[in-house]
């Protein structure tokens, strides 16, 4: 049995990441919060750069902080974003991507100012997806 997802401390995580965006060429700021499978939750925000290419978006800050602060596997077990706009924000399609790396089965939440929520997994946003398992690992 698993314990309940705290969607809403997720939710608030995520919301508070979102205001340390760095987001000065579109101005449309995302927080991302991320639970693991052992509990700890991680945040990130969206990092733009004058070299547009180069902007990270906040759910693969959150997981690349994850990876950089420890030494353990990381397994997901939920990835939530937030964005201060009347509808929710899905994760773009390189997001879907490194978040089947280590969570192919998350839940995915976003959440926006208004009441409406997208709630799904990263199996039907990248279904088929390229994985570990196609490089035998
Ligand atoms: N962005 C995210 O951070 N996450 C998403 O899910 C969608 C897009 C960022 C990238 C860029 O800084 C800005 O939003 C506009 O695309």
């Amino acid at each position: 049995m698993s314990l309940p997802l705290p969607l809403a401390s997720l939710r608030r995580a995520a919301r508070l990441a979102a205001t340390r965006a760095y987001a000065p060429y579109s101005k449309f700021k995302v927080g991302a919060a991320i639970l693991t499978q052992d509990g700890a939750v991680f945040t990130g925000c969206n990092v733009e750069n004058a070299s547009y290419g180069l902007c990270n978006c906040a759910e693969r800050t959150a997981i690349f902080s994850a990876i950089a602060a420890r030494k353990k596997a990381l397994k997901l077990r939920c990835v939530v974003v937030y964005t201060d706009t009347p509808t929710p924000t899905s994760p773009c399609g390189a997001c879907r991507q490194v978040i089947n790396e280590f969570g192919p089965t998350a839940r995915v939440v976003s959440y926006c100012r208004g009441n409406a929520v997208i709630d799904t997994t990263l199996d039907q946003l990248l279904p088929g997806a390229f994985g570990p398992a196609n490089l035998g690992h």
